[in-house]
């Protein structure tokens, strides 16, 4: 297994100074930023698109990790792309034939990634797996930050990390939703490698100590 990545999603960064909040993170040594990008169609909520990542980019060399909740994943590939994402995860559940937004995405260069809502059985997403880079397990429903962890999800994490094992495959397992100090350790038994927290770091006082303890406890 890979060693643990913690990744704090802009979500919850105050966005009248994205670009401090970013080196600010990067400064504390977080491993990926992750982009959530919201549609008020896919799920319930707003958030930004590729222009705010356009920008971000010029000032920060993190690992863009973009997490799509977005419909028709397949048509705006290409931009995020220009955005500057290093990976980019679309929803299973996304009306585009899967296997054709993964080609999409490798072929400028980028790592693909699946993401699972709630109540997404982990079988869907096997097929893909030797075509991925990462596998997203959300622990809650898409759309806000600052909910509950559901740790029912768990099952699916462990159920992956078995199949991932069992086939040699170099496939990253993220869980996304409600991480922090206490959730972090029982995401990262189940077999978890990489962490994405909004409210557990952009919401806390000293970025240096949040990132540490958070990355501490999932080891
Ligand atoms: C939710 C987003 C998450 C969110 C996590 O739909 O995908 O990335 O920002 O926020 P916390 O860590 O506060 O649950
Ligand atoms: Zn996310």
């Amino acid at each position: 297994m890979n060693d643990v990545k913690i990744a704090p999603s802009i979500l919850s960064a105050d966005f009248a100074i994205l670009g401090e909040e970013c080196a600010a993170m990067e400064k504390a040594g977080a491993d990926e930023l992750h982009i959530d990008v919201m549609d008020g169609h896919f799920v319930p909520n707003i958030s930004y698109g590729a222009p705010i990542m356009k920008s971000l980019r010029k000032v920060n060399g993190m690992f863009f990790d973009t997490h799509l909740m977005i419909s028709e994943p397949l048509r705006y590939i290409e931009d995020f792309v220009k955005g500057g994402a290093d990976r980019i995860t679309f929803h299973l559940e996304s009306e585009n034939d899967p296997m054709e937004v993964i080609e999409k995405i490798k072929s400028f260069g980028v790592r693909p990634a699946i993401a699972i809502k709630p109540g997404t059985p982990f079988e869907k997403v096997v097929p893909y797996l030797p075509f991925i880079d990462m596998v997203l397990v959300m622990t809650v429903e898409p759309g806000f930050g600052g909910q509950s962890f559901m740790a029912d999800m768990m099952p699916k994490v462990k159920a992956l990390r078995e199949i991932i094992e069992k086939e040699e495959l170099s496939v990253s397992i993220q869980v996304d939703g409600g991480i922090d100090k206490n959730t972090i350790k029982t995401a990262a038994d189940a077999g978890a490698d990489i962490f994405v927290a909004g409210s557990a770091l952009f919401k806390q006082d000293d970025y240096n100590k949040a990132v540490a303890e958070l990355r501490a406890a999932a080891r």
